[in-house]
């Protein structure tokens, strides 16, 4: 029976630059993140979930983008797994584009709160207890360690935000990497200017840039072109569908 990753050293799971390691050491900040959601609330409930998107999202999609290829390649079972993999990601995507649209105080909002942390700590198990030990046994140290250099770039240079019509698979995913990180990034540049601008009529400016550049990104997410490879069971009807 294989181990969970969440058991073993940082030798055992091939050292600082293994995908295991790096994976294992967001997910111990996501966790800690999820604690302090529990207990913030107000503006500081919303400066924590902003941390965890910017956390969770790029690190989902360099897994979907790099890690699930690899493991349909070299596991006989491959499909079936990094399916419900996709399947939380897919529904993460959904909850923060649905907690987005909602005001903060409205009932609805905590209820998909309790869903997202759920989702979230199921993803984490269903990887640490049974994706990753079967990666680890069917891959060398070494190609661990390239992995963890290839998912980590990725990672970096990845969407900051919720797309829950792209695909969760390549080619689509990979296609809209470029448009959407630079749309995001840009985005999150804004916010985080007209949080610090004293001037209202900046902040209110900075605000309709952001909120523009959504909307460019939504219309980029609908395109057939970032919708390739997707699965059906994880696949958001277009409205012209
Ligand atoms: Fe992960
Ligand atoms: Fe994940």
């Amino acid at each position: 029976m294989p181990r969970s990753v969440a058991d073993q050293s940082t030798a055992e799971l091939g050292g600082r630059l293994s995908v295991l390691v790096r994976q294992k050491k967001d997910h111990v900040e996501l966790d800690r993140l999820l604690r302090r959601l529990r207990e913030a609330r107000g503006e500081e409930q919303d400066e924590v979930l902003l941390s965890i998107y910017r956390l969770v999202f790029p690190h989902a999609f360099a897994e979907e983008a790099v890690l699930w290829p690899v493991m349909r390649r070299v596991l006989t079972d491959g499909q079936d797994l990094t399916l419900e993999v996709e399947q939380e990601h897919q529904e993460v995507n959904e909850l923060v584009s649905q907690l987005d649209r909602l005001d903060r105080s409205d009932a609805q909002r905590e209820p998909l709160l309790d869903r997202l942390t759920e989702v979230l700590r199921e993803d984490v198990r269903d990887e640490e207890d049974e994706l990753f030990p079967r990666l680890q046994e069917a891959l060398t140290l070494r190609q661990l360690r390239w992995l963890g250099v290839m998912w980590e770039v990725l990672r970096r240079t990845a969407p900051t935000r919720a797309h829950p019509v792209v695909a969760r698979r390549p080619p689509g995913n990979v296609v809209a990497a470029v448009p959407l990180t630079v749309i995001d990034r840009t985005r999150d540049l804004a916010d985080y200017a007209a949080r610090l601008s004293s001037s209202d009529t900046t902040t209110s400016a900075l605000r309709s840039v952001s909120a523009a550049l959504g909307r460019g990104a939504e219309r980029i997410e609908h395109l057939p072109l970032m919708r390739q490879g997707e699965h059906p069971s994880t696949r958001v009807p277009s409205p012209a569908e």
